[in-house]
């Protein structure tokens, strides 16, 4: 397995062993991988014919520097577990100065609005931060195909409008969400849950599985109110924002409109780490 921890490296060698036929998937990852970062894999290794996956935690999509010095940084089981997909697959694990030379800072941006909803309310800066690494990263690898699990589907649809806008030659495929069995959305966050919170957390996925069924005969609202009361009566959690939103514009649900597909986002605090979901309600 090739593992490359220089931009200039990685590019003289996918240079290489390219020609105009070849296709490349690619996976932007943060490690800690997990079988929804494998599902990812696979659909690149099975549609590309060369896989990169990049493994980098970037400093500048933090807006709290507790989360940032906490996220779980496992490099060498995260190689184990890529080989178990293919031991074809390229590593690229760069160090912060390979990426940001020396000037670690995002860039602004502007994605029509869609930063300013829900985790760019929570997170200021937060999309800047994914807008400057996605772009760095695709300015790199280059390409054909990159893979984004639909858990952070904001993150998705900003990294479209991103390559929409700069005009990018990749295409971005969203894929499903993969979950445990008691439902928790899988994430690289949740190893920092005890066993006992992680059992916990089911109420995440089953508040939103139920906020979906009563979508279909009431409003946004009346479903917010009811979801909100539901994690007031639940000390171990705090709600930090739930929204029925438009899947393309992210804009909150004031009337449900037939024509429009819908999508409820929720981020919530267990014990100071947070986890967020989504679930599409039509
Ligand atoms: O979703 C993630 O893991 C990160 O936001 C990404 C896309 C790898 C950028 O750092």
């Amino acid at each position: 397995m090739l593992i490359f921890n220089n931009q200039n490296e990685l590019v003289a060698h996918l240079a290489s062993v390219s020609n105009t036929a070849t296709t490349i998937g690619f996976v932007p990852t943060m490690g800690a991988l997990h079988q929804g970062h494998l599902s990812l894999l696979s659909e690149a290794v099975t549609n590309n014919s060369i896989t990169v996956i990049s493994i980098f935690v970037n400093p500048t999509q933090f807006n709290n520097p507790e989360d940032l010095a906490k996220y779980p940084r496992t490099l060498d089981a995260d190689i184990e577990k890529i080989k178990t997909v293919s031991d074809k697959i390229i590593v690229y694990a760069p160090s912060v100065d390979d990426i940001y030379k020396g000037n670690t800072v995002s860039q602004p941006f502007d994605f029509d609005g869609l930063e300013n909803q829900m985790e760019g309310q929570f997170r200021p800066g937060h999309f800047n931060g994914v807008g400057t690494i996605v772009k760095r990263l695709f300015e790199i690898v280059k390409p054909t195909n990159a893979y984004f699990g639909e858990k952070d589907f904001q993150q998705l649809q900003i990294v479209k409008k991103m390559v929409e806008k700069a005009q990018m030659p990749v295409q971005v495929i969203g894929c499903p969400i993969y979950r445990e069995a008691n439902g928790l959305a899988m994430s690289s966050r949740n190893e920092r849950l005890s066993e006992t919170e992680k059992k916990e957390a089911a109420i995440i996925f089953k508040t939103i599985s139920h906020a979906k069924k009563l979508f279909a005969t009431k409003s946004a609202t009346e479903v917010t109110i009811w979801v909100k009361k539901t994690f007031e009566k639940n000390q171990n959690f705090a709600l930090e924002y739930f929204q029925i939103a438009d899947e393309a514009t992210l804009l909150p649900c004031i009337r449900k409109n037939k024509t429009k597909k819908y999508r409820a986002f929720i981020a919530v605090f267990i014990n100071n780490i947070r986890l967020i979901d989504t679930i599409s309600l039509n």
